[in-house]
């Protein structure tokens, strides 16, 4: 799959790889009403890595609903629509807005935000907060929900079992980590936020970490995230415990990176005589 804010809504790279071979396009987060997100500059390149700061701008619902998902309809590939509310109350209208739009295999609930000033943040870093967020969505949702988290918690297994508990379908992990950057010619922050996220594969070894931990304390799948950028790392994912995984900041490096992970992986399955992936989903665990 690719990772949400990372590949646009998919029309953006139709030109790059097959769309219709993906496991699943992850659109951008989408709010009920239109965002414009976080004053420039917003990006910053860090070793290995970048710090964002768009602050989930995003065309809203209704556009997304007239102006993106017919595209995404006509390629045929599965859509996972990742949303974010400042309330409990704007999570489930959007949802009730998706609720009969044909092309959507399900939702994902990003509560992990760290860029915007309400809502994100808390639902993401409380337990009962997240449950709470998980449970209302799944009274009203259509769709299997898979639960965003992000890593920026003291322990990410307690965040994982309080929305599987609260009717989670899956979890996906990682978010961005909170950083920043510093200007020293300026003396000031490079981001007009002060304060961004940071992805790439710097991320990688706190990613794996928490889904090698979270998938051995739930029993929902788990899709890995998190600095994912060639298929090696995505076998890593795998084996962690992921049943799925997903491509973030790498589409920025090389826009046809989640295809070549994809045939890089069928490669790895192929020259290993191994026939179905699941077989490697937690195989480095204990006593596997
Ligand atoms: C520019 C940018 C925008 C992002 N926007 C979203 C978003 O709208 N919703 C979301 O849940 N995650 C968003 N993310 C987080 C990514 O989906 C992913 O979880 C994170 O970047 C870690 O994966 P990576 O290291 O492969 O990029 C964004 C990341 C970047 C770099």
């Amino acid at each position: 799959m690719t990772a949400s804010g990372t590949f646009g809504y998919g029309e953006e790279f139709e030109e790059y790889l097959p769309l219709e071979k993906l496991g699943a396009i992850v659109v951008k987060g989408i709010s009920f009403n239109p965002r414009s997100g976080n004053p420039p500059p917003r990006i910053v390149e860090t070793a290995c890595g970048m710090l964002n700061a768009i602050g989930l701008e995003n065309v809203g619902v209704e556009r997304f609903i007239k102006e993106k998902m017919p595209y995404l309809q006509k390629v045929g590939n599965k859509t996972i629509v990742n949303i974010l509310g400042d309330s409990i109350e704007e999570y489930c209208a959007i949802v009730e807005r998706l609720n009969d739009v044909s092309g959507i295999c399900a939702i994902e609930l990003n509560i992990s935000c760290p860029n915007v000033k309400k809502g994100g943040v808390a639902f993401g870093t409380k337990a009962s907060m997240a449950a709470e967020v998980t449970r209302s969505v799944k009274n009203v949702c259509n769709f299997p929900i898979i639960v965003k988290l992000s890593p920026n918690v003291t322990d990410i297994c307690e965040m994982a079992c309080a929305v599987q508990e609260a009717g989670a379908d899956a979890v996906s992990l990682i978010n961005t980590l909170i950083g920043m950057a510093i200007d020293i010619e300026k003396k000031r922050p490079v981001l007009a936020n002060t304060i961004g996220g940071l992805s790439g594969p710097a991320i990688k070894p706190v990613a794996l970490r928490m889904v090698w931990q979270v998938s051995q304390a739930v029993t929902i799948p788990v899709i890995g995230i998190g600095g994912i950028s060639t298929w090696q790392d995505a076998i890593e994912f795998i084996l962690a415990g992921a049943t799925a995984i997903q491509v973030g900041t790498a589409n920025f490096v090389n826009p046809n990176a989640a295809e070549k992970i994809r045939v890089g992986i069928n490669q790895y399955l192929q020259d290993n005589g191994i026939e179905s992936i699941a077989d490697l989903i937690g195989a480095a665990h204990p006593g596997r």
